[in-house]
């Protein structure tokens, strides 16, 4: 099985440019906007913390922001741009933190990097215990979607331009819900194999395995501008709050 690890080690010298091309730089102002309004003065850990395209806004926001990432390559690119966030390295799947957050977040389908349903289970249980009584988790996820998949595979053009040809060749394992895909980038005569695992959850899974482990939604949107969650809806911004005290 391609663990995410692998694959973010290889991801992580095109992550930024890739991220910048699909448009993903643009909305990271939007995104810190959005997420510093639910801190309320707390502090924030990012499960999957990346290279910092929202962390590093959000503090200049004024929030001070921890994160977990299991890649040492995309650590390394978050200690480069900044030395204001402490980051270290664990696996989202089961953490523990020794401080308690106003906010955790877990954003741009990193839940989805997490292949089994008890992995994800695992994760929603340790960001549940990693909040502060007034705490919040925030998951923004694409919702899934199988139109052009024939026979279980798809390949898709993600862009073209004059230097770069991106493809991404997926298979579809409905057992598992898992999405086996590989990118393939192809730059002047290189090409990167960038492999990936990723399993899918609709929305109301996700809300079933967050109310298992005492968390309740409190509000949903199609994007970080707050637009309405409808069946036109590509991804969803999920906010829970806990339905309980903390053990
Ligand atoms: C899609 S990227 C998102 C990065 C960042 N959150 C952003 O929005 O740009 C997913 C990140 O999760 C990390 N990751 C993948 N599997 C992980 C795991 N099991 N535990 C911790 N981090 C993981 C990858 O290394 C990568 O940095």
């Amino acid at each position: 099985m391609l663990s995410g690890e692998f694959a973010y080690d290889r991801f992580a010298s095109v992550y930024d440019k890739y991220t910048d091309m699909v448009g993903k730089v643009s909305e990271s102002e939007e995104t810190s906007a959005f997420l510093a309004r639910l801190c309320r003065g707390g502090n924030a850990l990012e499960l999957g913390i990346g290279s910092g395209r929202v962390a590093v806004p959000l503090t200049e926001r004024g929030v001070t922001v921890e994160g977990i990432d299991n890649s040492e390559n995309m650590l390394k690119l978050l200690a480069d741009r900044t030395d204001l966030i402490k980051a270290w390295k664990g696996n989202i799947a089961g953490f523990s933190s020794e401080q308690c957050y106003r906010l955790v977040y877990c954003i741009y389908n990193t839940f989805m990097v997490l292949v089994t349903r008890e992995e994800q289970i695992a994760c929603l249980q340790s960001a549940a215990d990693a909040l502060d009584e007034e705490g919040v988790l925030v998951v923004e996820l694409r919702v899934p979607a199988f139109d052009g998949f024939v026979n279980g595979q798809k390949t898709t053009t993600m862009f073209v331009d004059h230097e770069n040809t991106f493809l991404n060749a997926e298979i579809h394992d409905p057992i598992t819900q898992n999405l086996i895909q590989t990118f393939l980038w192809f730059s002047g005569t290189s090409v990167r194999r960038l492999p990936e695992r990723l399993r899918y959850v609709y929305h109301q899974e996700l809300d079933t395995m967050a109310e298992h482990v005492g968390l309740k939604l409190s509000e949903r949107w199609g994007d970080w501008k707050r637009g309405a969650f409808t069946d036109a809806s590509k991804r969803h911004v999920s906010v829970y709050r806990r339905n309980r005290l903390k053990r």
